[in-house]
């Protein structure tokens, strides 16, 4: 009897096909558990001894984040620096720091944020991302925002721009008027600051090419 190829044998496809299943299933298992461990968010004490976590606590508002240039890994990280004011304070505990970033998660849902901007990648295109927002050189003292609205901080600037963005136009599509009160501005002003200090593998990737954005003060 001719000896027949492997290639059409049945029982060499099957488990292939058997061993392949295998071992994808135990890879996705452990790339399941590894991700879980990195995106865990962070707390107080992780901030204060200068452990760096993928997703800080919520008290990582107290703090200054630049944004500077990672040579091993080729692309941006957030940096958490020394301590600065938000909102008038820089010791914001734990409780009340989760309860701002709450109330701010909450107003980016009813309002829909997502609707014209994207926030991690997830959303529409019409506006721009969103998760670095906080980072974004316009808002600093060398840039436009903080004259134009008249305020002296970025947090300041930035509530006020929520709160009435169609007196404050930017670009050539403006941001209507969402009915954001005072104190969902403060909230997004919040959440937005927590979501530019995640590390995001240098997403987006168009982001550190702002000028000033990389190593900005
Ligand atoms: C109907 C569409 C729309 C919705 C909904 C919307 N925005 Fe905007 N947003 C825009 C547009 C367009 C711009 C750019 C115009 C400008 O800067 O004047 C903008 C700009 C911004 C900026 C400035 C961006 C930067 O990098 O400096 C921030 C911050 C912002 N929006 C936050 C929000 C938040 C938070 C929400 C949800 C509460 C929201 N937007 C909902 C359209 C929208």
């Amino acid at each position: 009897m001719a000896k027949k190829s492997v290639w059409s044998d049945n029982r060499f496809w099957q488990r292939t096909a058997a061993w392949i299943t295998g071992f994808a299933s135990v890879l996705l298992i452990w790339l399941t558990f590894d991700t879980s461990g990195q995106i865990v968010m962070g707390n107080d004490a992780d901030l204060q001894n200068g452990v760096t976590k993928r997703v800080p606590g919520p008290t990582v508002i107290n703090y200054k984040i630049t944004y500077e240039m990672d040579a091993k890994r080729k692309h941006e990280v957030p940096v958490i620096g020394e301590k600065e004011m938000f909102f008038g304070k820089d010791d914001w505990n734990e409780e009340e720091a989760a309860a701002l970033l709450h109330l701010g998660k909450l107003a980016s849902q009813t309002k829909n944020c997502m609707n014209c901007h994207t926030l991690l990648g997830n959303g529409a295109y019409y506006a721009p991302d969103l998760t670095k927002a906080w980072l974004d050189p316009a808002w600093q003292e060398t840039g436009p925002m903080q004259a134009m609205t008249g305020k002296s901080t970025k947090e300041e600037a930035m509530a006020e721009f929520l709160q009435n963005p169609s007196k404050y136009p930017t670009h050539a599509r403006m941001m209507p008027n969402l009915g954001i009160t005072a104190d969902e501005a403060k909230g997004l002003v919040a959440f937005l600051k927590h979501m530019s200090s995640i590390d995001t593998n240098g997403f987006p990737r168009n982001f550190g090419k702002i000028q000033g954005a990389v190593n900005g003060k």
